[in-house]
């Protein structure tokens, strides 16, 4: 089926006409109205915050519990006073409060609606970082369009998503959200999910906008800190931050959100250069910029504003169009224009961009929501079927000893572990519409497999309170094997969640020690948010599987794996650490002038080189690493054609994949490069290409990749962007240390 693409960067004369034809009419207070975005209710009193929450998380109460409506809403709306609202999703809120907006207000603006539907609206997807680990963007289109068919019947217009912010840094909580480290396979997924959230098949017959996030840099959070300082040369932010956005713009994104982060001393939400001078001038990209929730506020704590009005004023002169929740640019801006520290002209662009995008969703012609289509959107049973394949395809093999697995269901099955039977955690982090009563726990795979099946969960995820001994070995005592279900909850990664060390938490190494001392064969399924630096358990394990946090299907992807009813695929997209010493550890790294691999200057008898002297620099698993139940063999590397060519021809590299095991399987055949000499230091490798491809025993098949090497491009030392003439190495095979390697060369030339 194909779906009709929006794409929002390309201007409609009929639409431009339309929005100047309002701006004409609206007074200053309308055009600053335009530009402020709330939520529907307000958070309670601080002092009461701790004891609600506590009710939250024991399930007394909903969340909705925590939030009073608030009081002047209708009147905000009814006075043309705020143009958008975010996190509800009650389509007879939503269309009560368009109605007063449309009918009501002077010039019956509708209101635009956005939410966090960060993997999944209501069928919960594994987090984004799993999903990449798919390396399947055709799935991940489909499960965006999902995503945003199903918000978009509860009255959801504006999706805050894809978070594009590439992370070398684990120790970041939102690595969960993204895609992982690298820019080239980061650029791929954010256009496979903006493609597939902005052509969601609206029941209500509007448009959807996606809303690609952190505007820029924030995943060079310093010490891997959230909403901590970045410090990033303006190469740096062009070659591995800026390039993802470039993919989701040119995949028609209608919006972007600005950052919280300073980038080298400006911070995100304030910063001409990337709002004005990347955004505007060389982008040319119209769509609208939404500040992150609170991003203008901080400015002051940034200590680049003095106030309030300095931050609303620093905000909208660098191209910050609507406030997220910062009460800024309301009570602010109209003074700021009449001051004239603030041009109108400048506002008015900024509405003109929220009209646009206004115009282009269809919400003038269709403000309103059919109330009952919600309740028939969700859950569908092809999203069910699509949350299952992207979670089976998301798991990892890291390890497999004697080919442990895949399991017999006839083995009996001891499941331990305190994420064996959780729920919500399988939800993962980020999701506001979830529930928890849509997801499988593992413990309920399992359970569709194995004839004899007992269960102890051994300790609590996060507790101090010792192993329960007595049941782990009850439970343990008649089984064959055992799958150890342990890693991080739910709400131990994503946003405000970073960690210093990135074991197991709590007592669950105890609990794995206690596990490994039966010598019972060893199963161990891991889940987080991020890679879990964990060697002794890595040790203790015969087979380890990455199940990150799988969404609503969670359990029942990990046990068809487990029992070999599908071969697992998934391949990491971040470089799995030894130790938190060796953060930021990435495979793209530069070689500096003294690699391990090179000639070191011998002094003291030792060479000294770029190293540690307590560990490896290799990562525990390398980037695209992840195993399979059958085997690969790459052979044949060819550089077709020639291997001398101008920069505006196609470098065509083959080589043959044989599955030489004894069962079906899907490989993610990777292309890699290098540029040996640049006028600036390159990276020692860069993917530049990948294809999954799935083979039968025995079955081998030659895949080709063509280059252009217009490609090749990067900053040179005068920051232009350019192909510099000179010798490469190409790379076809598995992962980003593995594989067959051959050479070519650019020459100058046209
Ligand atoms: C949060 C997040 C952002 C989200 C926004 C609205 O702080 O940084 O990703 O879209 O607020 O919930």
């Amino acid at each position: 089926m194909t779906h009709r693409m929006n794409q929002y960067n390309q201007l409609n004369p009929a639409i431009e006409a339309q929005v100047e034809a309002l701006l004409q009419q609206m007074t200053l207070a309308e055009k600053v109205g335009q530009l402020v975005q709330i939520t529907p209710s307000i958070m309670p009193d601080p002092d009461q915050l701790t004891e609600l929450l506590a009710k939250v998380g024991s399930g007394e109460v909903s969340i909705e519990a925590l939030f009073k409506p608030r009081p002047d809403l209708e009147e905000l709306v009814r006075t043309g006073s705020i143009g958008s609202l975010l996190n509800m999703a009650n389509p007879q809120q939503i269309n009560q409060l368009q109605r007063i907006a449309v009918e009501e207000s002077r010039l019956g603006i509708p209101l635009i609606v956005g939410s966090d539907v960060i993997h999944g609206f209501r069928t919960i997807f594994p987090i984004p970082l799993a999903e990449a680990c798919t390396w399947n963007p055709e799935l991940l289109e489909q499960a965006s369009r999902v995503a945003a068919t199903e918000a978009a019947a509860a009255g959801i217009d504006w999706i805050f998503a894809p978070m594009v912010d590439n992370s070398r840094d684990p120790r970041w909580g939102r690595v969960a959200e993204g895609s992982g480290e690298d820019v080239f396979l980061g650029g791929v997924m954010a256009e496979a999910r903006v493609r597939g959230f902005q052509t969601a098949v609206s029941p209500g017959g509007r448009n959807i906008a996606a809303c690609p996030k952190h505007y820029v840099g924030y995943g060079a959070s310093e010490a891997g800190r959230d909403y901590n300082p970045t410090e990033l040369t303006e190469r740096t932010l062009r070659e591995v931050h800026l390039p993802p956005f470039a993919a989701a713009f040119a995949a028609g994104a209608g919006s972007v959100m600005s950052a919280f982060n300073d980038i080298s001393g400006v911070p995100a939400s304030a910063n001409p250069f990337t709002l004005k001078t990347v955004l505007r001038d060389e982008w040319q990209w119209p769509g609208v910029v939404l500040s992150d929730f609170g991003a203008i506020a901080e400015l002051v704590p940034h200590g680049v504003a003095a106030n309030l009005k300095e931050a609303a004023r620093l905000a909208i002169l660098a191209g910050v169009d609507m406030d997220m929740m910062n009460d800024a640019y309301a009570p602010y801006l109209a003074e700021l224009v009449a001051e004239g520290s603030v041009p109108e002209a400048v506002v008015d662009e900024s509405v003109r961009r929220v009209l646009r995008l206004k115009l282009a969703l269809g919400l003038f012609e269709r403000p309103f929501t059919d109330e009952t289509l919600l309740n028939q959107t969700i859950l569908s049973d092809e999203a069910r079927q699509l949350a299952l394949e992207v979670a089976q395809q998301s798991i990892v093999l890291l390890k497999n000893e004697g080919d442990l697995l895949p399991l017999s269901p006839t083995k009996r099955v001891a499941v331990i572990g305190p994420l064996a039977d959780a729920r919500r955690d399988m939800l993962g982090m980020w999701t506001l519409f979830g529930k928890e009563e849509d997801a499988e726990t593992v413990l309920e795979g399992v359970g569709r497999y194995a004839a004899a099946l007992t269960h102890a969960a051994g300790c609590s995820l996060a507790g101090s309170e010792g192993v329960d001994e007595t049941a782990v070995l009850a439970a343990i005592d008649q089984a064959e094997v055992v799958v150890l279900v342990v890693g991080e909850g739910a709400n131990m990664s994503g946003e405000a969640r970073s960690r210093s060390q990135l074991g197991l938490p709590g007592q669950q190494q105890a609990l794995a020690d206690l596990v490994a001392q039966t010598g019972k064969p060893l199963v161990v399924v891991l889940m987080g948010g991020r890679p879990l630096i964990v060697p002794r358990l890595l040790e203790q394990a015969d087979a380890v599987l990455m199940a990150w946090h799988g969404g609503i299907c969670a359990g029942r992807a990990v046990a068809d794996i487990v029992f070999g009813a599908v071969n697992p695929s998934g391949k990491l997209t971040m470089s799995w650490p030894r130790r938190e010493g060796q953060i930021p550890v990435y495979y793209s790294h530069k070689s500096t002038g003294r690699p391990m691999t090179g000639e070191g200057v011998p002094q003291f008898g030792e060479p000294f080189k770029s190293r540690y002297i307590d560990l490896p620099n290799e990562p525990q698993f390398p980037f695209g690493f992840g195993g399979s139940y059958t085997t690969f063999e790459y052979a044949d590397l060819v550089v077709e054609k020639t291997a001398v060519l101008p920069p505006s021809s196609t470098l065509v590299v083959s080589a043959t994949v044989c599955n030489s095991g004894s069962r079906a399987g899907t490989e993610v055949v990777q292309l890699y490069i290098r540029d040996l000499v640049g006028s600036v230091t390159r990276p020692v490798k860069e993917l530049k290409g990948f294809q999954r491809i799935t083979l039968q025993p025995g079955e081998a098949q030659q895949v080709r990749f063509e280059l252009p090497i217009a490609e090749l491009a990067f900053w040179d030392a005068q920051m232009q962007h350019r192909v510099e003439p000179g010798e490469f190495q190409v790379w076809i095979g598995p992962n980003a240390v593995s594989g067959l390697v051959g050479s070519f060369a650019v020459v100058a030339g046209d």
